[in-house]
């Protein structure tokens, strides 16, 4: 049988809707709509895209977004400066650094970059206080695509207290936070990555398994146990013909759609993974969507924060 479709979409689409009354009594009492600031540096077209998403997002929610874009060859000092002029703006209650930055900055940059925004406007929750108050269990802003992930698992009504849960990545953008809010939730949790022994072991044990390494079609069948809830954080954009002929099958839908646009989005579970889960998240419209949509509500919750201090 066929795992349950765990739908990204439709629970952001909720999560929105939830907003939009929060955002109106925000406009009201303060006659400014909650802002949220996007700083984008370089030419990666993949983070123009994504950038382009959450303008367009947050416009739709009624926050008031603002994308400041600045050249590949811009310095560190540049890009800190705007980073602290937005610190000091007062009508600015989010500041979001694309990542990744341009290499030319040096490979500590963005973790300085991050490291300056001021944590009550972190709304990425890549700031080490916001950090370290997530893995004290008290943290108000935090990651994105986590908190968008719990938000689906408890939405969708499955059980993390008590479960073993294995997270694939161990990165600060979504493996460790990851790890962190399953196991605020009593799940017994494993990481793993590219250096753990007995991998697929490991991950067969899991009630939760969540794979956020970005290799397409890594989680195969035999690494899932029956049943087992499947989250799939990897989006890999392609234009592998051969790629997704091996993940789909030739006469498959997906390849219909490809032949027609010549890219496909990708994840890191294996398609076959469907007959062996309970339950699992599809790319796309499974983790991407809620991504944006716990950005928004970072936003209004760094607004909402600000404006009661
Ligand atoms: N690049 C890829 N994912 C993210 C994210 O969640 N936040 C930021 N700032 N950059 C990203």
């Amino acid at each position: 049988m066929a795992a349950n479709r765990l739908d990204g979409t439709a629970c952001a689409a909720a999560i929105k809707s939830e907003l939009a009354p929060r955002v109106s009594a925000f406009v009201s009492q303060h006659r400014r709509a909650p802002s949220l600031h996007i700083l984008l540096v370089g030419d990666d077209p993949a983070s123009h895209v994504y950038v382009r998403n959450k303008e367009r997002a947050g416009i739709e929610t009624g926050l008031q977004v603002t994308v400041r874009r600045m050249n590949a060859d811009s310095s560190r000092e540049q890009v800190l400066g705007m980073v602290h002029q937005l610190n000091d703006d007062p009508t600015c209650d989010g500041i979001l650094v694309q990542a990744p930055l341009p290499a030319s900055l040096g490979r500590a940059a963005t973790q300085d970059v991050f490291d300056a925004i001021s944590p009550v406007k972190d709304v990425d929750g890549f700031h080490p206080l916001n950090v370290g108050l997530l893995v004290q269990g008290r943290a108000t802003l935090m990651p994105c695509t986590p908190s968008g992930v719990i938000e689906l698992l408890e939405r969708s009504k499955i059980a993390i207290a008590g479960t073993r849960s294995v997270v694939i990545g161990r990165s600060e953008i979504v493996g460790k936070p990851m790890a962190l809010m399953l196991l605020q939730r009593d799940s017994t949790v494993t990481i793993c990555h590219s250096r753990t022994k007995d991998l697929a072991g490991i991950a067969r044990d899991a009630d939760i398994l969540v794979s956020a390494i970005g290799r397409p079609g890594f989680v195969t069948p035999d690494m899932v146990k029956p049943g087992a809830t499947v989250v799939d954080v990897g989006i890999s954009p392609t234009a592998d013909r051969q790629l997704v002929v091996s993940l789909f099958g030739v006469a498959s839908e997906r390849m219909v759609g490809f032949d027609k646009k010549g890219t496909t989005v990708v994840g890191d579970v294996h398609p076959g993974v469907w007959s062996v889960a309970g339950a699992m998240t599809p790319v796309p419209g499974g983790v991407g969507p809620l991504t944006i949509a716990l950005l928004l509500k970072n936003t209004l919750a760094a607004a909402e924060s600000r404006a009661a201090r």
